[in-house]
This record gives C-alpha cells, structure tokens and sequence, in this order.
C-alpha cells in the first residue's frame, strides 16, 4: 500500500452517528460498506473521517459540539456542523430531489431549484474549510459519492498540490438524462479537480466520459483527460464485500438459532426475500405486483411460498419516500388479501433494517433472493446473499440495472421493468434443481471472495497512487523558475539568437472557427518589439495558408513559414517555395472529405496548396470520433502508394505531402548561421518535427503536457507570452 501520509476519508456521513433523544446524546455505529472496506486497509495506514455527524445545529448545545467532536475523535472522525437550514437544501433537496432521481433515471421526479443548488455548494465549502483546517502535507484524500461532488475542485484550488480520489457510489447516468441538470457544467468542473474518479461499472465511465466530452470538450486517452495541464484517470472499481463476514456467518451460534427460528415459523414453504431501502428506485412496487402477478398465474403455488419483505426506513423527510411507503403498505395488504388464508399470509412485510444476526440469518435460510430495482449503483445485497450461501442452494434473481449485475452472470438475470419476466425468473428460481443452484453460487463465490471490499480500497488507493506518480514523471519537465532564468540568461548573453514560434495553440489560443483565431493586440506588440532587435532573428513557423498569415503578420516583422514549410517568406521578400508543387492527389482525397463532411455535421474542409484539411473542432464530439476513425481508415487505404501522408492534429485530420513538413521549414534558418541562442516552441505533432532537426543545447518548449521530443513543458499560451515577455524585458534592460 502507498499511502505516505494519513488516509482522509470524506462522506456525508460518518462511520458514527449521532442521535439525540430525550436531550441527550447517543452514539450508533452505522456499519456501511464503506466503513467495512475501510477498516479493513492495513494498520499503519492513519485514518481521518470528515462528515456530518447525524444532528442539525439547531438541536445542540456548544458543550454538545464539544461532546461529540470529542467522541468523534476516538474514533478518528471529525464532524462536518451543518444547521437545519442547510441539511434541507442540501441533502433533501439538491442530493435527494435532484441528483438521486436524475442519476437513478427519473427525470420527472427531479427538481431543479435554484435554491437547492446554492445550498448544495454553500455545504460543499462548509465540507472544504473543514478539510482545510485538518489537512496535513502528505495526506491523500478520498471524497465519497454525490453530495459532495464540488469538493474535490474546492479543495484543489486551496491545496493545489494535494492528492484527491473520487468514488461514485451511485450510477452515473447517460448524458441524454445528465444534460437536463442546469449545474452540469459545475458539477463536472468540481469532479475534474480530482486526481482519479472512480465508478462501479466500466458503463458508467463511458457515461461520464462521454458527459465530459460533450460538455467540456475535453477528450480522454484510455480513461485518462488532460485538465489544465494535469493529466486524471477514470476507472471502475466494482465494490465487493466483506466476503468471509458473510460466508461464516452461519457458523455463529446466534446466527442458526436465527434461522432455525424463521424456518419453524414459515414451516415447508419455500421462502422468497426482498430486501432494500424504501426507495422508489429500488422497484419495490413493481416486485410486489409481479408476485401478485406470480401467484394469480400460479395457483399452485399460493399456500407454498412467501415473500419475505423488508423495507428498511430512509429519507422519511422527503415527500417521495413517505408516499412510496403508503403505496407500499396498501399493496401489502391487497395481496394478502387476496392469497392470504387463516393458515398462510403471503407477503410478510417488516418496516425497518435489521441487525446482522437476523440478517444473516434470513440470506441462510431464503429459498430465493429477488432483487430487482429499477436502477441502482451497485446492489450489495445480492453480493452479501451469495457470500451467505455457502455451499447451500439459493438462486438469486437480479435486474441488469444493477452494477452488480455485471459480476453476477450466473444468477438469473431479468429486465427489472419486464414484469412477466420476473414472473418467469421466479418460477424458473423456484424449480431450479439444487445441484444446478450450488454451482452457480460456487463461480460467483470465487469472484466475490477474490474482488473483496478490501480489495476495492486497495485497487482504488494504488490506483490513485499510480496516477500522482504519471503526474510527477509528466510535470518533472515542466520549465521551471530556475529553469526560465537560465533560459533568459542564455538569451540575453547571446548575439545571433532564433526564435522558431509555431503560431495557433502556442501564440494563441485555439477557437471555434480556426478563421477567428487571428493576433490580438499583446501578441502583435510582443512580436514587433522582438523582431525590433537586430540580433533577434524571429520565425513564425505555421501550418495555415500563405494568405491569413500575411494577412494577420506580414506587417510586423517577423519571418513567415505557412503550410508546415510548404512556402516560406523572409523578411521584405516574397513566398517562396521550396519544395515541387505536385498535388494531383488532391483531386482523388477531396471528394472523400466532403462525403464526411456532409455527413458530420458542424465539420469543414480547408483546401492548402500542399494538403487538405478535414476540421471537427465545431462537430459533436462522439460523432466526430466516429467519423473520424471512418475517415483515417479510408484515407490511409488510398494514399498507400502516394507520397503524401495522413496526420492527426487538434481537432483535424490532415493529408499532405510527406516533404512538407516543420523540420525542413525550420532548416532554412538553422542552417543559415552559427546561432548562439535558439528557441523553439509548438504544441502540436507537427511541432514535433522541428523539435527534433533541433541542436542538442537549442531550447525546446512544448505547450501542453503530452509526450514531446521538446526539453521543456509549459501550461498554456499565457505562459509562453510570460516568457517571450520577461526575454523582451531582460532585453530591454541591455540596450
Ligand atoms: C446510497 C448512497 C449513500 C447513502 C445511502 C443511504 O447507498 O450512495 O451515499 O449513504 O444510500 O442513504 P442516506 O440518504 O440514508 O444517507
């Protein structure tokens, strides 16, 4: 394990919670998942536990507080205060009016206030100065699930250096539902500021993927994007259970006597368990009536099984929760109405959660486990059924809309929204030969044994680790302080000096349409004032055509190279070309461009004397992901035995003649002289060129933080200006 410093875990709630009653404070703990995969890490890892505590502001006294942080403390938890005012906004409204409905697929459930919102990010901060206050240097920090999905970026701007992991406990959903949400632009800048973002299901990380490149334009290479520079990782790490906890259960004295119990009473009949929280995406309504469905069909089997349902208390604030619960209930009592006789009640309903004992102790002795809600982030009890199994018969029926379902194959697995299906599944679990049970269990016991909870905190903490160590190797070439002086010292001791610059995405930066990308007034003057120097020699060195680099500098001084080399104009001359115009390939690539073009929406075809350019910066993302693979592959198919090449850049597709490129424009100077001073700088793959026809002590700089054969990285274009700026002033000073 790779932690260095302590481990801060930060989740709405904590492993602890606080009640009052009667005035007066208890304490309960309130065993999660996460709480179990945690304390399972090793020893030696320190841990610190931010979150809310379980009481509002409002009901405690200051001596209170102090009570409960000094408990908390023992348990290695710090309390997140929030007022009543807050928890309102903030967790009945935005986390579970807003976020939870639209990210469980129920977009008319959803609220979208305003309000909401503010409160939402008002307790996102509250989380942050409180993260802030107990941060030490070295700590990795792990924030938890969707009420706190700002925090990570908070935290970023105030620590920016500090190691950040998020875990979606829940699904993130399509971006065709995703998009509805006003703050999603937000909610996906406060995620980014994380080091690695983590999800149950490999679905959901193209679902957020795909949300990130819709609605930030960032693109991802293998789960990892590029964010200002710093490169993050997206990954699913299925969470698993406390695997042997569930396996052995059994073998505990309590646990037996437990099932022994429930057996006697429910007698031969076969037994069928539900088990959720009381909530409406848990398809709880929807199970019911397919049993309703099951024994209407089934006469058969009225009198020989029940529905064991457990429907543990949550969210009883919140209007949707409290009115499920009576349709429940009415439900409930319909049906045992119905199939109910003096001898036999066919649903038996208990409202509440229930210890382990029993719990364990109900997996054992179920005949059936049917789970089927309508969407949920993982299901852990459907996992906790199996592990409980041990070599017993027991057939679980799960819907595919859970992630757990991806790990379960072996269990039947139905469309929890097909009520004949589940019908099917029921009947199918219930006359399944026992043998054929067993071995089903046995493949998924072998997973679950294997991919533990404790496995998924160590998965997830190496990978967090491995992803700050990519970041170090990355930024390790980034152009220092010291190293910016050095370089402006080499200058300014220099009398014959080079400036090679390429011109979009390094002098300035890109926009929409490549047309309105042209210099702003800074730029032009930085320049001017450089080409000023007699002994600067300055080059803008460019793929864009002869005419718009005129256009845009061919007042101001500089040497001018358009089309990657393809011409070339020194100062008060004319283009020139050195290179043989043969460009009859062009007449066989156009038509297939404009076939995609047409087909791409959004996307354009620019014609250049040397090649022809395919641009999707302006096309949906996805699309233009698509086409453009299309588009390569037929390409790269007809220009097999030409002399011209296919190349990828930002945002283009580009096919031109091999001979042109930056490292032949760049040529005609370097040769020209013996510099004392060369400075080179691009941010695309046809910079590479010119970086690599460069002399070793030549200074290479790459905007960008991608692989380069350049010396040096820098952030962006406002870093390049900075340098060119301090190099013009450190000038000024000598002459
Ligand atoms: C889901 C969420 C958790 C939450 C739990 C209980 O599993 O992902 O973040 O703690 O439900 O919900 P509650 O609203 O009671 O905290």
């Amino acid at each position: 394990m790779s932690i260095m410093g302590r481990l801060l875990v930060i989740a709405n709630r904590l492993p602890l919670n606080t009640i009052r009653k009667a005035g007066e404070l208890h304490f309960r703990p309130s065993p999660g998942g996460l709480a179990v995969g945690l304390s399972s890490l090793p020893e030696s890892i320190e841990r610190l536990w931010l979150g809310w505590p379980g009481v509002t502001n409002e009901k405690l006294k200051a001596e209170q507080k102090d009570q409960i942080i000094e408990r908390l403390a023992a348990e290695d938890c710090h309390p997140v205060f929030l007022s009543r005012r807050q928890m309102e906004g903030y967790y009945q409204g935005f986390c579970n009016k807003t976020i939870w409905p639209l990210f469980h697929y129920f977009p008319r459930r959803t609220v979208y206030e305003a309000r909401f919102w503010k409160t939402y990010r008002q307790v996102n901060e509250a989380f942050c100065d409180e993260v802030i206050k107990v941060a030490k240097p070295g700590d990795s920090i792990w924030v938890h699930d969707y009420q706190l999905m700002l925090l990570p970026q908070l935290i970023r701007q105030r620590l920016p250096g500090s190691e950040i992991g998020f875990f979606l406990h829940i699904p993130w959903p399509s971006f065709e539902l995703f998009r509805l949400l006003p703050w999603r632009e937000e909610i996906l800048n406060g995620l980014l500021g994380s080091d690695l973002i983590g999800f149950h299901t490999y679905d959901y990380v193209r679902h957020f993927l795909s949300s990130v490149s819709r609605i930030t334009g960032l693109e991802h290479m293998l789960g990892n994007v590029s964010v200002a520079n710093r490169v993050i990782k997206v990954d699913a790490f299925p969470m698993g259970i406390d695997y042997e906890k569930y396996s052995r259960a059994i073998e505990d004295p309590n646990v037996k006597k437990e099932a022994n119990k429930i057996r006697r009473k429910i007698g031969e009949r076969k037994i069928i368990l539900s088990i959720d929280r009381l909530d409406y995406s848990k398809g709880i309504i929807e199970r019911l009536e397919a049993f309703d469905l099951f024994l209407s069909e089934n006469p058969q089997y009225r009198g020989a099984v029940t529905l064991i349902m457990v429907a543990v208390p949550t969210r009883t604030v919140v209007e949707d929760y409290r009115e499920l619960r009576s349709r429940l209930e009415q439900l409930v009592g319909r049906v045992n109405g119905e199939y109910g006789t003096m001898g036999y009640i066919p649903v038996w309903y208990l409202y509440r959660s229930l210890p382990f004992a029993e719990l364990t102790a109900l997996y054992n002795v179920s005949d059936v486990a049917l789970i089927t809600p309508l969407r949920d982030g993982m299901n852990l009890i459907a996992k906790e059924f199996i592990a409980a199994k041990a070599d017993k018969a027991g057939v679980l029926v799960i819907s595919e809309m859970t992630g757990a379902a991806r790990e379960l194959g072996e269990a039947l697995v139905v469309n929890s929204c097909d009520k004949t299906a589940i019908v099917e599944a029921i009947k199918e679990a219930l006359e399944m030969p026992p043998l054929e049970q067993i071995e089903r269990n046995k493949v998924m016991q072998k997973r679950l044994r294997r991919y533990n909870i404790s496995r998924w905190s160590q998965d997830f903490l190496d990978a967090l680790f491995d992803i700050k160590k990519t970041q170090e190797q990355m930024s390790a070439n980034r152009l220092s302080d010291s190293m910016a002086e050095k370089l402006a010292e080499d200058c300014h001791k220099g009398s014959k000096r080079l400036f090679l610059l390429d011109y979009d995405g390094t002098l300035v930066g890109f926009k929409g349409k490549p047309a309105e990308a042209g210099p702003d007034e800074e730029i032009v003057a930085l320049l001017q004032c450089l080409s000023r120097d007699p002994r600067n020699t300055v080059v803008i060195i460019s793929g864009r055509d002869r005419a718009t680099l005129e256009n845009w500098l061919g007042h101001i001084g500089t040497a001018l190279v358009a089309e990657h080399g393809g011409w070339i104009r020194r100062v008060g001359r004319k283009w020139q070309s050195p290179v043989p115009f043969e460009m009859d390939w062009k007449e066989t690539i156009r038509p297939i461009l404009d076939l995609h073009t047409d087909r791409t929406p959004g996307s354009t075809v620019e014609e250049k004397d040397f090649s022809l350019v395919w641009h999707y910066r302006r096309a949906d993302p996805e699309l233009a992901y698509v086409r453009r693979h299309e588009l390569r592959g037929a390409l790269v198919n007809l220009t097999e035995n030409l002399d011209v090449g296919v190349f990828e850049g930002n945002k283009i597709l580009e096919v031109k003649s091999r001979g042109v490129n930056k490292g032949r424009g760049a040529q005609h100077w370097l040769v020209e002289q013996d510099w004392d001073f060369i400075l080179a700088a691009g941010d695309d793959y046809t910079d590479e060129e010119m970086f690599s026809v460069l002399p070793d002590e030549a200074y290479s700089i790459k905007v960008g933080f991608t692989a380069s054969r350049a010396r040096f990285n820098v952030d962006s274009v406002k870093e390049i200006r900075l340098l060119l700026n301090k190099l013009l002033g450190d000038l000024d000073g000598t002459s």
